[in-house]
């Protein structure tokens, strides 16, 4: 770091300052400027006069928390609607009201997307929910043990902490998942489940996770422990059960790693099913415990609209999707297409795929198991799709498969789903450098309401060669 870089810096760390706050940041802060200098403010809202006290400096930018709210804007701040909001680190938003949220992302993707140069009206105005609570078909819970009752903390963690916070009630996610953890909750004592101990490697259980299906009302619970053997693994499923008919199964998930990913490879089924079913209009679709699945089922019928729009699939066209998870967008485009073809690289979710394809009588998906760096070369050479779908987690696509996909002529349109606009972008920058590809349309989702997380299908098409 330069020290003219330094000097430029006009606060101290620790320094109080008074700060207007502009907009939000892709994080869990707001933006500000002092002297021209990026302040991020943690739980601040646009139109709030604050003082802050700086945390974090770095040589573009501060970091900073409130003391005081001097005046605010009421058109963008309202009382959370969750208690907890102030100390769990779940949410981000909730403080700012639903149609304000939606502003806010709208300006951060036009941020975002400001290096493409894209035409006008090429990105779309957000499509946000119908009711912005109780949307999350998932939730993972890391767990403790309250040392004096043998209780169960279940919860997310405070912000910026390794505390975690006993969530009695989260507002966004579906409402019988509140009473299943409180269930165990109850239950952990009687048949000695005891949070894992990292430090002390004392324990067992290091996650509690929950499914449901929005329309089928099917739930499955899983614990995530050390090994494979928890006493009275048998006993408790019967009790949960007959306490929640809605749970149709409940497994064991056996996590090893020292590192933070929740699932281990192997899962064992305690009793019924190892999977929920969700219907998706006329499509019905497995879900097994650790397969990926839209958190948001009603956006994701939405976001499914709008790959099939941008892809119109014809009935002599193969259609690729690649980071295809338990196959929800390649099933869902079948019927339009001669052929889909699904890469993912896990196992479970390729054979929820494969089920699913039977299940709904489907026979013209074909499912590979591997990764898309891995799969793509062989799978261009032997198939040649016209149409490719790439739905990548937040780190987006590696170079070389979109490279890959610059070289096959065949390839005229690209639908690329994106939970990061940062990746996105970059990704973007690669596939439209040398102009074979042109953006159509960027189509923002709110998946993800009270957090800063955004969704966009992106529809590129071949510029034709004259
Ligand atoms: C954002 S999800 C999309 C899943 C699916 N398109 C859907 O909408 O349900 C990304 C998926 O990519 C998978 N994945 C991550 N990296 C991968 C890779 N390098 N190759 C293949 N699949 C990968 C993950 O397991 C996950 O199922």
């Amino acid at each position: 770091m330069s020290k003219t870089t330094l000097q430029s810096i006009p606060i101290s760390q620790d320094e109080i300052i008074d700060l207007k706050i502009d907009s939000m940041a892709y994080d869990n802060s707001a933006i500000g400027r002092y002297k021209d200098f990026v302040i991020m403010v943690d739980r601040g809202a646009p139109g709030d006069y604050v003082k802050a006290s700086i945390t974090t400096l770095r040589p573009n930018y501060a970091r900073a928390k409130i003391v005081e709210i001097i005046t605010s804007d009421s058109e963008y701040r309202e009382e959370p609607k969750c208690k907890l909001f102030k100390v769990c680190g779940g949410c981000q938003w909730q403080h700012l009201p639903y149609e304000k949220q939606l502003e806010q992302k709208d300006l951060l993707l036009k941020k975002s997307f400001n290096k493409l140069n894209l035409n006008d009206n090429v990105l779309k105005t957000i499509i946000g929910v119908e009711n912005p609570w109780n949307y999350r078909n998932k939730v993972q819970y890391p767990v403790r043990t309250i040392k004096d009752t043998g209780r169960l903390k279940v919860g997310y963690f405070e912000w910026h902490s390794n505390e975690l916070v006993n969530i009695k009630h989260c507002p966004i996610q579906n409402t019988l998942f509140d009473r299943i953890v409180d269930t165990v909750r109850e239950l952990a004592p009687k048949y000695r489940i005891i949070a894992y101990d990292g430090k002390n490697k004392t324990g067992w259980l290091r996650h509690l996770c929950l499914r449901i299906g929005t329309f089928t009302n099917e739930a499955l619970l899983t614990l995530v422990g050390v090994s494979e053997n928890l006493s009275y693994s048998q006993e408790f499923a019967n009790e949960v059960t007959r306490n929640h008919p809605e749970l149709v199964g409940v497994c064991l998930n056996v996590n090893t790693n020292t590192t933070n990913v929740i699932y281990g490879p192997k899962t064992k089924v305690i009793k019924g099913r190892g999977y929920i079913f969700e219907q998706i209009q006329d499509l019905k679709f497995k879900i097994s415990a650790t397969s990926f699945f839209q958190v948001n089922t009603p956006q994701a019928i939405k976001l499914l609209d709008i790959v099939k729009e941008y892809s119109k699939p014809s009935l002599n066209e193969t259609v690729l999707d690649a980071y295809c998870g338990g196959g929800l967008i390649a099933l869902y485009l079948a019927k339009m297409a001669k052929r889909v073809i699904g890469i993912e690289e896990i196992k479970q979710s390729i054979d929820d795929a494969n089920f699913s394809a039977k299940e709904n009588n489907i026979q013209n998906a074909m499912f590979i198991n591997g990764k898309v760096e891995n799969k793509i070369d062989d799978l261009f050479k032997n198939y040649k799709p016209e149409i490719v779908v790439l739905d990548p987690p937040r780190a987006g696509c590696m170079k070389r498969v979109l490279e890959n996909i610059l070289e096959q002529l065949a390839v005229k349109k690209i639908v690329y789903v994106s939970c990061n606009p940062n990746t996105l972008v970059r990704d973007l920058e690669i596939l439209t450098n040398e102009k074979q590809y042109e953006v159509k349309s960027i189509q923002p989702i709110d998946m993800f309401p009270h957090s800063y997380h955004v969704e966009c299908v992106v529809g590129l098409e071949r510029i034709a060669v004259s």
